[in-house]
């Protein structure tokens, strides 16, 4: 049986780029797609060489419209991809107010925006072939407003609760969907955001990082969260969650807001 392909986004470097090297190494041909054509063509040689696989390189500026549509037409038309990588993301350094308006937009542009409408490219696909998976890298940040990157953390946050709501909706039609969560991880970001990581405590390998989400993901685990030692206090933080969702109630305000 032929593998399916898969799409990565950000494949040019760090945790993107080892995904790719991963996968090759599976047997899947490849689509990469990122800004860097030459950093592209590069890896894409060397996946070919040594793993006898077909790579096909998409150079793309997901923050710019037409750039996007064209990796969303491949997502559409391709019916040898099965499995989307959503990886492509960028940080920010400084505090909210330190931020300009445009870096702003330039970070949920990619993050959330390009992430989210390539997903929206391929479900419909996947739903009639009824198979499909679809990885969204999100962030522990997504999870600790106390970090203090707020816009990152937030569309981080956004990352994690889109892919369990797909998941709610699409895992009945034969769709898997994983949220990934990495903490600090020796990559390239850290610089070109501007963050001096030199005084932090020690990341995570960039290649280990990716070998855990791999592992969660042979296992159809929805959240992977590599750093995390103790699984149960995700389940607890889960299980918070829906405790909290009962005790809503829809008609009648809380006790403690009714007017004296
Ligand atoms: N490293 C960490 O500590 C860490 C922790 C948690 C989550 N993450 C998440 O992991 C994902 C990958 O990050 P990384 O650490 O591997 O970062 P990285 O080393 O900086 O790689 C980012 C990738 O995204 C691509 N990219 C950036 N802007 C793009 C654009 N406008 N259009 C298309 N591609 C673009 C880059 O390629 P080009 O420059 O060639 O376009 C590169 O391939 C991100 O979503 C990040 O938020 C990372």
């Amino acid at each position: 049986m032929t593998k399916a392909s898969v799409l990565i986004t950000g494949a040019s470097t760090g945790i993107g780029a080892v995904y790719a090297e991963r996968f090759a190494r599976r047997g899947h041909d490849l689509v990469l797609v990122a800004r860097d054509n030459a950093k592209l063509e590069t890896l894409a040689a060397r996946l070919r060489q040594e793993n006898g696989i077909s790579v096909d390189v998409l150079p793309a500026d997901l923050t710019q419209t037409r750039d996007l549509a064209a990796v969303e037409a491949r997502l559409r038309e391709d019916s040898r991809i099965g499995i989307l990588i959503n990886n492509a993301g960028i940080a920010q350094s400084g505090s909210f107010t330190g931020q300009t308006p445009d870096s702003i937009e330039s970070l949920i542009a990619l993050n959330v925006t390009a992430l989210t409408r390539l997903a929206s490219a391929v479900a419909p696909r996947f739903v009639q072939a009824g198979e499909g998976s679809i990885v969204n890298i999100s962030s522990v940040v997504g999870l600790a407003p106390e970090f203090a990157m707020t816009v990152y953390g937030a569309t981080k946050a956004f990352v994690l609760f889109l892919s369990q709501g797909l998941n709610v909706e699409l895992s009945s039609k034969g769709i898997y969907v994983q949220a990934v969560l990495p903490a600090g991880t020796y990559t390239e970001i850290w610089d070109r955001a501007g963050i001096d990581i030199s005084n932090a405590a020690k990341f995570m390998e960039v290649g280990e990082l990716v070998d855990a989400a791999l592992v969660g993901f042979d296992r159809r685990e929805q959240v992977t969260i590599p750093p995390l030692h103790n699984a149960a206090r995700w389940d607890t933080l889960d299980a918070s969650r829906q405790a909290l969702l009962s005790d809503i109630k829809q008609d009648e305000v809380a006790e403690r807001y009714k007017a004296l």
